[in-house]
């Protein structure tokens, strides 16, 4: 019998077809409506592969249901959505999207902090409802970005390419991480500083950390209090690093001047959320790593990782490092 993957978003046909040819491929009928959690279990117990998203809650449930599973290709370089101690303890390997989606992601959030420092949406928006009557000295004036202060928190291999962006708009580049990154000090001018200085000395802060344990809720109250007023924050990361009520707060008391979120803590958010009802916040999808040729090259990378650990080979991207595959195991 041929292994089974299981795919749990609809995929183009043109991708999924090279996998066709060596293996029993099922997909979930949408690509934008999630797979019920009870259809992800029932596929995770016949299946040897799951490809997933980062949407999909891969927890005990769904890895223990996975008798025959042996490996996990999420299409995403996070992986907060599924619980490696369960997946190392049953020989799963999990993999996930790294490097491929560097640049695009980048790109995005720079985007972004553009689109939030110069009003670009709210422009767009003005003209588009016929608002616009006449030249004016001050007519949606944003903040420049060229010359500021720009703080990354996260400087990892998003990070390091959002100050490779910064440099180019001449900008004073602050960094927080665990650990300390020579090699980024000297070849982009970035300056290490701890956590509380960045957030006071910012003009902009941008979040690229993982959802871990320590990150969740890393931006409270308080810390949007430390920041200038006339600070703008960003998070293209997880939704979860920040409390998104103290954010809301801080923004409706002029305490920070904006925010441009590309994640949320709870995905989708309605159009009731409160940050929405605020001008000064732009809010993408979580869109970061989306354009046609790098979820293209995510979506051949995890397929690619499926086919190494079907054939016992080392897979490109592992997450779980302790990851050992269970003998005795069809
Ligand atoms: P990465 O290379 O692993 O970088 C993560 C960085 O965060 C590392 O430099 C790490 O350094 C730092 N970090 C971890 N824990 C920290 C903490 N407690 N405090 C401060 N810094 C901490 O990963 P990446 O490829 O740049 O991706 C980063 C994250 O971006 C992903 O995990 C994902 O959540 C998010 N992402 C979002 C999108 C989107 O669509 N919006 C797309 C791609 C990725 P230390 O370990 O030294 O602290
Ligand atoms: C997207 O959010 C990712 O982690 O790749």
């Amino acid at each position: 019998m041929k292994p089974y993957i299981y795919i749990t978003r609809k995929l183009p046909d043109a991708l999924v077809k090279p996998l066709q040819e060596k293996y029993t491929v099922n997909m979930w009928k949408h690509d934008d409506i999630p797979v019920p959690k009870d259809v992800l279990r029932e596929e995770a117990k016949k299946a040897d592969a799951l490809f997933t998203v980062l949407a999909d809650s891969i927890d005990k449930s769904v890895l223990t249901a996975g008798e025959n599973l042996k490996v996990v290709a999420n299409l995403a370089v996070g992986f907060d959505n599924i619980d490696l101690t369960t997946a190392s303890e049953k020989g799963i390997a999990i993999c996930n999207t790294p490097d491929v989606l560097t640049d695009t992601t980048a790109d995005l959030t720079f985007a972004l902090l553009m689109a939030t420092a110069r009003r670009i949406v709210e422009a767009a928006e003005y003209v588009k409802a016929g608002k616009w009557q006449s030249w004016s000295p001050f007519l949606l004036a944003g903040h420049d970005l060229h010359h500021k202060t720009l703080g990354i928190v996260g400087m990892g291999k998003i990070g390091e390419t959002v100050a490779k962006r910064g440099t180019g708009f001449d900008m004073n580049i602050l960094y927080y991480n665990r650990t300390r990154k020579p090699e980024a000090e000297k070849q982009l001018g970035v300056s290490y500083t701890a956590f509380d200085e960045l957030v006071e000395k910012s003009d902009f802060i941008i979040c690229l950390t993982p959802l871990t344990p320590e990150t969740k809720n890393l931006f409270t109250r308080e810390v949007f209090q430390k920041m200038k007023p006339s600070a703008i924050f960003i998070n293209a990361s997880r939704g979860a690093v920040v409390d998104e009520q103290a954010l809301y707060e801080a923004l409706k008391a002029g305490e920070i001047a904006g925010a441009g979120l590309d994640v949320f803590q709870k995905e989708p958010i309605t159009a009731d959320h409160p940050l929405l009802q605020l001008p000064n916040v732009v809010a993408l999808p979580h869109i970061g790593s989306s354009s046609t040729e790098t979820r293209t090259a995510m979506i051949k990378l995890c397929m690619e990782n499926i086919c190494s650990i079907l054939d016992g080979k080392e897979p490109k991207t592992l997450v779980n490092k302790d990851w050992r595959p269970l003998v005795n195991r069809s």
